[in-house]
Formats: structure tokens, sequence, C-alpha cells
């Protein structure tokens, strides 16, 4: 059945492996044959409510809140809208100011953590209407929203959450790209290439999968390690959250995601020849950058493990270690780069001996405060 872990040691590489199928099933019916139009009809079908939002809020937890922080770049970019990313935790205590003309998104694999459900229940006693994104079917926050859209990427058993993490960021794309045309926000070719490439990231994915034996053999040089910081800018920040998140939720190694250009303002004081330092370095408008950031840690004698895109000539000649990544579109990136991270962190705690699949203290859905 579904829920064996299908010849694989762990649920959590099961579900790494699965991404593929999971982000195609969950574009199924939402993206047309042709691949030159997405439509998610909970938007459609709430169209005057979500086109005349003032303001989108999303609430989420833990990895979830992660995927919330791309979404805000997503919508912010394609439909010009204000996005905040709020914690649910401290959205629901704070007294927040919301009203009729907001949009609360809520974010939750589960369906059933407390505080985003309590967040959800806030909002709708305000006035606002109440967006789901959520993997469980029938559960506690779907049943509470005005409407939603399943990610549909099946049962996610590993603690650590990976294909409902790339799931999300799906659902994200597909809700801004859908609400970006019927507003009318988003320039035509733009629109079609981010369809198309969105159809792509299966077979890409693929690809990326084959980094495997690649990266459980880095790994291994890694097991000494009790700090790791993980940088990123623009879409990838949220990444180099995502990929800290992993590695400390399975591995116990203490990591910090950070915007790259914040590391001068703290982070860099920790950088010596012990600090292994991953940068996601894709090509983006920012790339040039992030080099200089790479310059910085190899000046102090950071180790730099970059994740480039295929064929950079450059930062492999100063990292200490580079990966190549299919090349994507920047909005989509993050499902391409999320997905070598959650393997370094996976392999790292195998590395260790540790149980991936249940971390110590942590749980799966966390349904009291
Ligand atoms: C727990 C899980 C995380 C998850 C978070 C939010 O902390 O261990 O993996 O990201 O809850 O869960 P949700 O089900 O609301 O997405």
């Amino acid at each position: 059945g579904q829920l064996e872990k299908g010849g694989y040691p762990h649920f959590m590489l099961k579900e790494i492996f699965e991404q593929p199928d999971c982000i195609h099933d969950c574009m199924r019916g939402r993206i047309n044959v042709d691949a030159d139009n997405v439509v998610l009809s909970a938007v459609i079908d709430n169209k005057d409510r979500l086109l005349n939002a003032k303001r989108f809020i999303i609430v989420a937890c833990g990895t979830s809140w992660h995927a919330g922080l791309i979404g805000k770049q997503l919508i912010e970019s394609f439909c010009r809208i204000p996005v905040e990313v709020e914690y649910a935790s401290e959205f629901r205590y704070r007294d927040p100011v919301i009203n009729e003309q907001d949009v609360v998104i809520a974010i939750s694999q589960s369906g059933e953590t407390a505080d985003t459900l309590a967040a959800v229940e806030l909002a709708k006693s305000r006035g606002a209407f109440i967006y789901g994104i959520c993997n469980a079917i029938g559960s506690s926050i779907p049943r509470a929203t005005h409407t939603g859209s399943y990610i549909h990427v099946g049962p996610e058993i590993g603690v650590a959450s990976t294909k409902a993490f790339t799931g999300q960021v799906t659902v994200l794309a597909m809700l801004a790209l859908t609400l970006a045309k019927e507003k009318g926000t988003i320039d035509e070719q733009y629109y079609l290439s981010v369809v198309r490439e969105l159809n792509q990231i299966p077979e890409k994915m693929k690809e990326v999968l084959k980094l495997n034996d690649k990266l459980a053999e880095l790994s291994k040089t890694f097991t000494y390690a009790h700090n790791f910081i993980y940088l990123g800018r623009g879409y990838s920040y949220p990444v180099a959250l995502e990929g800290a998140l992993k590695l400390k939720e399975i591995s116990y190694i203490h990591a910090e995601g950070y915007p790259a250009a914040e590391m001068k303002h703290g982070p860099i004081a920790l950088i010596d020849a012990e600090m292994p330092v991953v940068v996601i370095a894709t090509q983006n408008a920012l790339y040039e950058k992030v080099l200089s950031n790479i310059q910085e840690i190899k000046a102090r004698k950071g180790r730099v493990i970059a994740f480039v895109t295929k064929g950079d000539t450059v930062i492999s000649q100063i990292a200490d270690c580079s990966i190549e990544l299919p090349e994507t579109i920047e909005c989509l990136n993050p499902l391409i780069t999320t997905v070598p991270l959650q393997l370094l962190a996976y392999h790292i705690a195998v590395c260790k001996g540790m149980d991936v699949d249940q971390p110590r203290n942590l749980a799966k859905s966390v349904t009291v405060e």
C-alpha cells in the first residue's frame, strides 16, 4: 500500500523521490495539455472576493510558513497586491488589524495545526475571506475555510516535511498565475513562460534526484559539523531557511538560514575554517551579489557548498564544492533548489545514525499550542 516505504530505507527518502510524481498530480487538471493556461477553480469561483482584496495575509507554521514566504513573492510580483506572511502562533495573539477586505491564506500540510486553525477562526470572525492550502483532505483547516485548493501530494509520513513543501509552492504559483491573469497584472508572454516552465518541473526534479549519490558522498564530510549557515537571496532566501530547518530537525546540527546580504550584519562573525556555508547561487538577477558573498566567506576560510546553475564556471572555481542544477525560471527556482537541500539534510542525518522519520521532540502535526 501507499503507506509502505516502497523499497526506500525511510519514508523521508521515499517522499523526496516521490516529488516529480507529486507535482505532476498537484498540477493535474489545473494546467491544460498545451501548457499555456492554468486554472485553480477555487480562484475562479471566488473571483469577486479575491480580485477585490486589498491585501493578502498568509498564516502558517514551520515548513508551511517557508512556503508562504515564497507565496508572498509570487503573489506580489504577479498580482501587485501586498502580502504579509505571519507565524500563525504570533498572528492569533497580537490582535491583528484585519477586516472584510483582507484575504487570509492558511497553509498547512496536516490541516490540523492548532495555531493555524486558531488564526483562521480569528480572521474569519473579523470578516476576512479564508483560502486554505492543505494536503490532508477533509481535515479541520479545510473545513474551517471559505474555499481552498488541496496540494494532492498524498500522505506525508516523515516528520520532516518535503513533498508537502514543493506541493504548497506549486499551488501558490498556480494561485498567483490564475489571479494575475484575471486581474490583468501579468505580461502575457511572461505568463506563458511561467506556465510552460511549471509544466517542466517534474522532469527537472527527476534530473536533480540523480544527484542523490553525489550528495550522499558529500554528506559524509559534514558529520563533524556543529553548525551550518544557509544563504540565499530573493526566491532563494526562503529556500535557505527551509534547508536549515531540514538539517536541524533531523540531524540536530544547529543551522541558520539567512538572506545572503544580511550576513555582514552578524553571521559573518561566525565564519571560520570549521563553518560549512551552503549557498544557493543559481543564475538570477542577484547572481553577482551572491558571488561576492561567497568571496567574503572564502576570505574568512569558510567551507562553501554552492548550488549553481548547470554550466556555471565562475562559482565552481571559488567554492569548495559546487553542485549543478538544471536551469529554470527564477520564480520557480525553489522547486528545484529545495530538493538537493532535502537530500543533503537526509544523508547527513543518516550518516550520524539519527532516526530521520521520527526525530526527537518533534511531532508530525502539532494539535496543541
Ligand atoms: C510540525 C511539523 C512540520 C510542519 C509544521 C506545520 O512542526 O513537524 O514539518 O511544517 O508542523 O505543520 P502543517 O501541518 O500545519 O503544515
